[in-house]
Parts: C-alpha cells; sequence; structure tokens
C-alpha cells in the first residue's frame, strides 16, 4: 500500500458501507452518505515505530505525525498544539471518591480548546490538498480556531455560527479575517446554511465529519493520554460529547495503538456526558440503538455540546458499546455547580463543558458504576474564559472617597456582572 515515511496514510474507508476512497485527492462523505475515516498502512508502520521513536520530538501533536495525514511537513499548520497537560486532581478526586482522578486539561491549546486539534489537522491536510476556500457550522470554538489556522494557511474561510454561541468566539473569527455569518437558531440550523453555501459557491465542506481529517487531529488526545500514562492504559475516559469526535478520535487513537502493539488489554470506558436538555446519544444508548434521533428544542450552557443530532452519532455509539461503556446525561444546576467546585478546588478555570464531564464522573462513582480504584481521566474540552459572565454573582463596588467602605453590604454596594 501507498506510503511514505513522513505519513502512513494509506486510504479512505466507509465505516458503514466498506468503501475504499483515495487518499490523494478532496474527498467529503461516501456516495452512501457516512463520514468516511482515514486508514493508515499499520503493517509497515509496527515495523519500524516504537515508543522510544518518539523520544527527542517536540511536545506537540506532530510527534505522532506517522498517524497523521498530512504528507509532507512543509503543509504543518501549526501554534504549538497538543501535548497539554495530564493533571492528577487530588481535591476534587478525594471529594469524590475517585482517588486516581485525572484531567487532560485542553484550555491551554491555542484558541482555549480542544478545537485547535481538528483545526491543525484539517487545515493542514486541506492546505496540502489545494484547498483554498472553506466554510463550515460551529457552536463557537470549532469556528475560532478554523478560522485562526486558516489565517496562518492563508486560507479563506466562511463560518456560520448560531447567534447564541460565546461571544468571544465571534471575535476570534472576525479577527482573523473570516466572513462570518450568525442565524437565529442552532448548529443544525447553520449546517442547512453550510450545505446551501457549498453547493452555490463551489468551497471546501469542513462541517463536523464531512471531512475525514479533523477527527485526526482531535484523535490525538488518546495518543497523549496513553503515553503520558507511561503505556498504561486509564480503566475509564469521560468526554462531553456534542458533534462526538473527540470520543469517536479517542476510539480511533486507541485502536490504532493496538494494533501496532503499543498498547494491550481491554480499552478504557468510553463515557458520553451531555446536557439533560440535549441528550440524544443518552436517550439512543439506553434504548440499545445504533443512531440517535433528532432532539427538539435543545439549549444548554455547555454551548459546545448542543447538538441535536450528530452525523457521527453511529460511531459514537459503536465506540461506547464496544468499550462497555456509558452514555449519562447531566442537568444545568449540576454543571454549573461542578464549575464552581472544580475551579475552587483545584484552580482550574475549566468551561461548562469539561464541569460537565466532571458532574458525570460525580455520579457514576456515587451510582457504583465506577469504582473507586479505577484510573479516570476527564477531559476538559476548554478554558471557562470563553464563557465570560457564566457564573454571575454580586461583586462589591467601592467607592474610591470611602476610605473603609462598609462593603459587607453587598446590596448597597454592589454591581452584578451579568451575561
Ligand atoms: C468546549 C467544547 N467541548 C466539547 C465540545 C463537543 O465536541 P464534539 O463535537 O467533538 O463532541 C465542543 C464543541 O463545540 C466544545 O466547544
Ligand atoms: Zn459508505
Amino acid at each position: 500500500m501507498a506510503r511514505d515515511n513522513y505519513s502512513y496514510l494509506s486510504h479512505l474507508e466507509c465505516p458503514k458501507c466498506g468503501l475504499i476512497y483515495h487518499s490523494t485527492g478532496v474527498q467529503q462523505l461516501c456516495s452512501c452518505g457516512s463520514p468516511l475515516l482515514a486508514r493508515y498502512d499499520l503493517e509497515s508502520l509496527r515495523k519500524v515505530w516504537n515508543p522510544s521513536s518518539l523520544q527527542g520530538r517536540e511536545m506537540n501533536l506532530w510527534r505522532y505525525h506517522e498517524l497523521l495525514p498530512v504528507r509532507e511537513p512543509q503543509h504543518m499548520i501549526t501554534l504549538g498544539e497538543g501535548m497539554t497537560p495530564l493533571l492528577r486532581m487530588p481535591s476534587l478526586g478525594i471529594d469524590m471518591s475517585i482517588p486516581h482522578l485525572y484531567m487532560k486539561d485542553e484550555s491551554l491549546m491555542p484558541s482555549g480548546s480542544f478545537k485547535a486539534r481538528g483545526a491543525a489537522v484539517g487545515i493542514s491536510k486541506a492546505k496540502e490538498l489545494g484547498v483554498k476556500r472553506f466554510a463550515m457550522p460551529s457552536n463557537g470554538n470549532a469556528g475560532a480556531a478554523w478560522s485562526l489556522y486558516a489565517a496562518r494557511a492563508g486560507m479563506s474561510s466562511s463560518v456560520v455560527m448560531p447567534v447564541d454561541a460565546p461571544l468571544i468566539t465571534r471575535e476570534e473569527c472576525i479577527a482573523a479575517g473570516a466572513e462570518l455569518l450568525l442565524v437565529k437558531g442552532l448548529i443544525s440550523d447553520a449546517g442547512r446554511i453550510v450545505a446551501e453555501k457549498v453547493k452555490r459557491e463551489g468551497l471546501y465542506d469542513a462541517s463536523t465529519l464531512k471531512e475525514p481529517y479533523r477527527i485526526e487531529g482531535k484523535k490525538t488526545m488518546g495518543f497523549e493520554i496513553i503515553e503520558q500514562m507511561d503505556f498504561q492504559i486509564p480503566d475509564v475516559i469521560l468526554y462531553a460529547t456534542g458533534g462526538g469526535v473527540g470520543l469517536i478520535g479517542i476510539y480511533k487513537a486507541l485502536q490504532e495503538l493496538q494494533e501496532i502493539g503499543w498498547i494491550s488489554g481491554p480499552l478504557p470506558k468510553l463515557v458520553a456526558v451531555q446536557s439533560e436538555n440535549c441528550a440524544p446519544i443518552v436517550r439512543a444508548w439506553e434504548n440499545q440503538l445504533t443512531e440517535s434521533v433528532f432532539w427538539d428544542k435543545s439549549s444548554t450552557a455547555a454551548y459546545g455540546i448542543n447538538v441535536p443530532k450528530a452525523i457521527g452519532d453511529f460511531l459514537v455509539l459503536d465506540a461506547l458499546y464496544k468499550t462497555g461503556g456509558a452514555a449519562i446525561s447531566v442537568t444545568e444546576e449540576e454543571i454549573l455547580a461542578e464549575q464552581r467546585r472544580v475551579t475552587r478546588m483545584e484552580g482550574s478555570f475549566l468551561c461548562p463543558e469539561g464541569a460537565a464531564a466532571f458532574a458525570a464522573a460525580r455520579i457514576l462513582r456515587a451510582n457504583g458504576w465506577i469504582e473507586e480504584e479505577e484510573k479516570v481521566v476527564v477531559i476538559n474540552t476548554g478554558s471557562g474564559l470563553k464563557y465570560p459572565g457564566a457564573s454571575a454573582q454580586a461583586i462589591p463596588l467601592l467607592d474610591p472617597e470611602d476610605v473603609w467602605p462598609d462593603y459587607g453590604d453587598k446590596e448597597e454596594a454592589s454591581s452584578v456582572t451579568k451575561r
């Protein structure tokens, strides 16, 4: 099979109907409508690659370039993304009775969210394939990340976002020179507009899983977790699931590492976490279905997981079933309470999506699904800094003329930060 030394990318494969496609030109969905997955020449790679090959490589996600799709290093567009900390969470772990609790902290990524992984690899590969202009729908963070990487690559981008998406992500798109359109609706509405725009203007469709390479960037979270754990496998990984690409990606990474012989034994149980106000994957999993049903009137403060129906839902559910994982929803109150708790106990100002995943770990430990001795990794997908005003509370506002104002009386001298 075709390969070169930098990338062992071989071909694209449809996980639904099994059709095979070349990986040398632009490909979007399979003719059957399913996303395509990148496949590598793992047979050849396992003969020449081992964990010590990583020694001395730069601490970013390109250290795994053999299992990434970019064939020529000069096409790599990087802002230094990847190798985010895998932190022990000792105080929170005691509080939840999970002594081996870890956080994979994606808040340190460029643009403050894990979406930079998909953008770095997706944009680099698009550039390699000669793409000049793309369009995508986004709940905010992906559009921001793709706009920024597009700017660095000299590509032009069009992003369509729900009007309620976090304001700062709009600013990022505009600052990066993207064309930004807002829609009075959800990401599913934005998706329909993008599909039409792509058709009319002949653009590359960079929507979630409509191009095969964003997932390749996100899968590096799986490589990193395993490398950071010294090639030991954690027992449980929890992930706040919207489109589910991170979860599908982590599962794909683990399978690839298994195939090249870097890990063995059972894979971690993967857990998809959703808000109870938008829980299509949870409903499907509870009914043991292989696909989800569109969730009407969804809304959540964890904006990135407000996805009423994901194109890769069948891949998410497959990963849950195959790893003995679970899908669980949490309430909006649980999300915001957990965000405060994690920040107060561990000093990490995490995003509401990350907080949802911690809230789910707490529930699953309380009901015994997670056992005390298990090693549990929670992915914090982004920074709380991207959601200003989410934790509105009264703050004393002091008068500079008062030598010692009575700031105990919040009613009297206070301002309230609001969204
Ligand atoms: C901070 C954050 N977490 C999680 C998600 C969900 O990601 P995915 O679509 O890969 O499930 C998003 C998506 O926008 C996000 O912005
Ligand atoms: Zn197919």
